[in-house]
């Protein structure tokens, strides 16, 4: 039971790692009486002893105190690794908690894992709120995107602290309550499967220059440093200018041709497929650039095709106006992002039906243009665009995004025919424009493939020409039957 006179912090953070730690200071330094507990005292110490002055600490040895030392309702971001960690916190605190406080999971939770352990809180009278929280470290403690899900109730005396510590883009707080229990991991998860195609995508623009145009890193760095001056504009384009300038000081050779060539990942991009996969929605800009992480990383595969040697293309591809080939490029780069956001909200749309959740995607695209990993100047573009339709049916009806892509489709298009005529693996680049071309066609040949099922298993189709469900007697006379 807390007692009064000393329990006055205003959130509380456990788990004190780089980001948990950040985000503790962030807290203290925005003027909030900020408690703090890790498993390990030495690491609260370590806070207290390096960034003391960022603000007013309230530093805990025991879970105990440290919930003692919270005002009602207390409020708790847990910062631990997904899974079991998280579970194990959550089971010593609820049994500190009382009904009416606040536990909040600020680390990249499965939604489903968020949904449980909601609900199970929930029959304790503890509000659980799943967050998702982006920007890595430096946006942990300078201001990052905040997506907290739970209660409304929670969101009340919560969402003002966590707005107040968020980015803000013109005055607007990246933060804001995005659904009801698992919403906010939901949409995190969604976040860094975008994320996840944007790097591929930003990755084969690279590779394209390089092997298309013959530019050195450094050259590429310039040509992303002049994108990042228009519409292409973001967090992601910017750091790739910088990765691509750095020399590395051993070799004196750039550092990405001394970076060795495989994509790790912790998975968020691998749930987004999943999920998308299970709600029936195709993402893949966004699967293929899970894949292509994991064909990077198959090293025993990829040094035994070296050694089989497979045959690509007699000639490289030669580019005769260089300028005209980076400007392709860089429309197709947007065409294949916009493509990506695309599917990235049709499945938040997909998941908002499955779980019941309301969410805006005009104030997630808001939020999401400062402090995250994918923060982009063309994020203002969705919000608009989201605000003026809020049931788009797809981010490309949008009459903003469909001019893009009508001004962009013939360079997107010449981009991905050359580089797969001299063999530079585009899939981010290819899949974009495949489900473009597939999205716009008026007749797709899906009806091929309702034939054959019903061929060989008798699984019936539709006509286009009249009302019920139809089967061929295919092994007799070829009549056919209603279903
Ligand atoms: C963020 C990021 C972050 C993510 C890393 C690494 O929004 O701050 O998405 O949450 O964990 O980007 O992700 P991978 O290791 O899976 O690439």
């Amino acid at each position: 039971m807390s007692d009064s006179s000393t329990a006055r912090a205003e959130i509380g953070v456990t788990g004190l790692a780089v980001m948990g730690s950040n985000l503790a200071r962030n807290f203290a330094s925005k003027g909030f009486v900020t408690a703090i507990h890790n498993r390990s005292y030495a690491k609260t110490e370590a806070l207290i002893k390096d960034h003391g002055g960022d603000g007013d600490f309230i530093a805990s040895e025991s879970a105990a105190d440290f919930v003692a030392s919270l005002a009602v309702p207390r409020k708790v971001i847990i910062m631990v690794k997904a899974g079991g960690p998280t579970d194990a916190v959550i089971n010593e605190l609820s049994e500190l908690l009382e009904p009416g406080d606040i536990l909040v999971d600020g680390g990249n939770a499965q939604f489903e894992d968020t949904r449980r352990r909601e609900e199970a809180l929930r029959e304790k009278g503890i509000h659980f709120v799943g967050s998702g929280i982006s920007g890595g470290e430096e946006g942990a403690l300078l201001g990052p995107s905040i997506m907290p899900g739970g209660s409304a109730e929670s969101y009340a005396s919560l969402g003002p602290i966590l707005e107040k510590i968020s980015a803000h883009v013109d005055g607007v707080p990246c933060c804001t309550h995005i659904g009801t229990d698992g919403a906010g991991h939901f949409v995190k998860m969604i976040h860094n499967g975008i994320e996840y195609a944007d790097m591929q995508l930003i990755a084969e623009a690279y590779d394209l220059l390089r092997s298309g145009a013959g530019l050195n890193p450094a050259e590429i760095a310039e040509v992303f440093s002049e994108w990042n001056k228009g519409e292409l504009e973001s967090f992601l384009v910017e750091i790739t200018a910088e990765v691509l300038k750095q020399v590395d000081a051993e070799t004196g050779k750039p550092l990405v041709d001394v970076i060795l060539d495989a994509a790790g990942q912790k998975g968020t991009g691998t749930w987004t497929v999943q999920t998308a996969l299970n709600l029936g929605v195709p993402v893949s800009g966004i699967a293929e650039a899970v894949f292509a992480r994991g064909l990077s990383s198959a090293a025993a595969q990829r040094a035994a095709a070296q050694k089989v040697n497979l045959p690509g293309p007699s000639s490289p591809w030669e580019v005769q106006d260089k300028d005209a080939f980076i400007e392709s490029v860089r429309l197709a780069l947007y065409a294949s992002k916009i493509v990506a956001y695309a599917q990235g909200f049709d499945v938040i749309a997909a998941g908002a039906k499955e779980y019941g959740w309301d969410i805006d995607n005009g104030a997630l695209a808001r939020i999401w243009r400062g402090g995250c990993i994918i923060r982009a100047v063309f994020l203002n573009r969705i919000t608009e665009a989201f605000e003026e339709t809020p049931d788009l049916g797809s981010l490309l009806f949008a009459p903003y995004f469909t001019e893009v892509v009508s001004r962009a489709q013939d360079s997107w298009r010449s981009v991905v025919a050359g580089a797969a005529k001299s063999g530079i693996p585009v899939p981010g680049f290819a899949s974009s424009l495949a489900y473009y071309d597939g999205l716009r066609s008026e007749r797709l040949p899906a009806a091929v493939i309702q034939g054959q099922r019903d061929f060989f298993g008798a699984h019936t189709y539709k006509r286009i020409d009249k009302e019920g469900t139809f089967h061929t007697l295919w092994s007799g006379d070829r009549t056919e039957v209603d279903a």
